[in-house]
């Protein structure tokens, strides 16, 4: 991606665009900035899935942005594209001696959330425990629109829960978050892989299926024959996708315990009133999925849809699944969860294309103007005051007329304009300007916190 095309696409609508001059330094690949004028979409978004936390019962989390590389090796799979081609890892000084001591960022949160669960003795706490995060995570990918080699996921998981409402809570949140985010056309895809014993006996039949067809498949499909068969499901090679569609499902292979559990799910769901499509070909990038695993897709113009046939990793705004096995994987007691992360830049991205209307904040909600020696003194008194009081206050004393400190607060976006002039400042009383209406009104100084906390609280 060119810088050009980079910055452009980072700059808001309502913006001008004006030239800049490149310095000597540019972001590195694949990374980028969040400038001021685009976190209005991501404070929104934060905010609204912190709130989606608090009412569905997650309570926050925070895990170290690296871990051990052997656990998401151990956790996600060695043979998945996020491990084999995308882990970062860090060369620290002491710890890159032996292979189990080298770090790596996260490229995920379920792993560190479950080496956290076990090494702080949460299975001992009252089950199951709902938590929920929100942070960057890193993969070293190819970057294009949408794909970025650190980019922001919001979390929720459930532990010590194997019951199908947890699965079905897990998607009924992100359901309700994509809702309040204002986002159409969401599209939820979902899968069972079933318990340990059914994905046996698929990984048998699938091997059966491709044996005929490996002079067909692309040589990392040839290696994930021999190592991991499902990520076969996963390639995007054209040749390799082409064979996928008579390829045996997970479903009809599920037994009798994994298709209880998958129906209780689609029960809770339709309880819920949540939409979804049956996927039978979701096996999903990482590797410790049981049961239930589902993609969440927005489908917005004829081209998505046409990759949605093939790679349709490519538009998820989210996925997750049941991982019932993930805590022996990692040395802990059996412990069930079911979790779900969304991509905070694609959410985001899905907004602006959306043209989602997210209220501008205004920064300043007071400007404090103060005109002649005395009056600019009560001026700066009175923003310390309103500083103090919690408005976001602003004042330029340097501008020497009413009619320039006025143009600046118009400027600011200011919802009131506290006017003092000398008058004003002998007699301790202020002229609160309503900036929208242009309204204005005398009242005592001593009562402006009160009469501003009416209206802009
Ligand atoms: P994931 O599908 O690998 O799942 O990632 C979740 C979401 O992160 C994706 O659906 C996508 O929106 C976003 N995402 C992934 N890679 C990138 C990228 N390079 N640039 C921008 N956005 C990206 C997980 O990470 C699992 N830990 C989800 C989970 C939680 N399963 C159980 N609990």
């Amino acid at each position: 991606m060119s810088q050009q095309k980079q910055k452009s696409q980072i700059i808001d609508d309502e913006d001008p665009v004006t030239p800049w001059i490149k310095g000597s330094f540019q972001a590195a690949r694949g990374v980028r900035d969040i400038l001021p004028n685009e976190q209005k979409f991501w404070q929104f978004a934060r905010q609204a899935a912190e709130e989606i936390a608090r009412i569905f019962g997650f309570r926050r989390i925070d895990v170290p942005t690296f871990e051990n590389a052997a656990l998401f090796d151990r956790s996600i799979g060695s043979q998945t594209d996020i491990i084999a081609k995308e882990l970062y890892l860090i060369s620290g000084k002491d710890e890159i001696e032996t292979t189990d001591k080298l770090l790596a960022l996260r490229p995920e949160f379920t792993a560190g959330i479950a080496r956290a669960y076990i090494e702080n003795g949460l299975q001992f706490w009252p089950q199951p425990i709902k938590l929920f995060t929100i942070g960057s995570v890193f993969r070293h990918e190819k970057p294009q629109k949408g794909r970025y080699r650190e980019h922001f996921q919001i979390d929720f998981e459930i532990l010590g829960d194997d019951s199908a409402k947890a699965d079905a809570w897990i998607i009924l949140s992100c359901w309700e978050l994509l809702t309040v985010l204002g986002i159409k056309n969401i599209e939820i895809q979902i899968n069972s892989l079933g318990n340990a014993e059914s994905q046996e006996k698929y990984r048998k039949k699938l091997k059966s299926y491709y044996k005929p067809l490996l002079t067909k498949l692309c040589s990392t499909c040839l290696e994930r024959y021999e190592k991991n068969i499902l990520r076969i499901l996963d390639c995007k090679e054209v040749s390799c996708i082409k064979h996928k569609e008579n390829a045996p499902t997970t479903i009809d292979n599920l037994n009798d315990a994994s298709k209880k559990h998958f129906m209780a799910v689609l029960n809770f769901l339709d309880s819920f009133n949540v939409a979804y499509s049956l996927n039978p070909y979701i096996v999903r990038g990482l590797d410790y999925y049981t049961h239930t695993a589902f993609e969440i897709l927005v489908s917005n113009a004829k081209e998505d849809k046409d990759q949605l046939k093939g790679a349709h990793h490519q538009l998820a705004i989210g996925g997750g699944g049941r991982y019932d096995d993930l805590m022996k994987q990692i040395g802990g007691n059996a412990t069930c969860g079911v979790g779900v992360a969304l991509g905070l830049d694609r959410l985001v991205e899905i907004m602006k294309k959306q043209k989602v209307q997210v209220k501008h904040q205004s920064h300043t909600e007071i400007f404090v103007s103060g005109i002649g020696a005395r009056a600019l003194t009560r001026a700066k008194n009175l923003v310390l005051d309103l500083l103090r009081a919690g408005f976001a206050t602003e004042f330029a004393p340097d501008k020497p007329s009413f009619r320039s400190q006025l143009k600046t607060a118009n400027k600011l976006e200011a919802n009131y304009t506290i006017i003092i002039g000398e008058r004003e400042a002998h007699d301790n009383t202020c002229i609160i300007r309503d900036m929208k209406s242009g309204i204005q009104e005398d009242v005592s100084c001593d009562e402006l916190v009160s009469i501003l906390n009416e209206r802009l609280r």
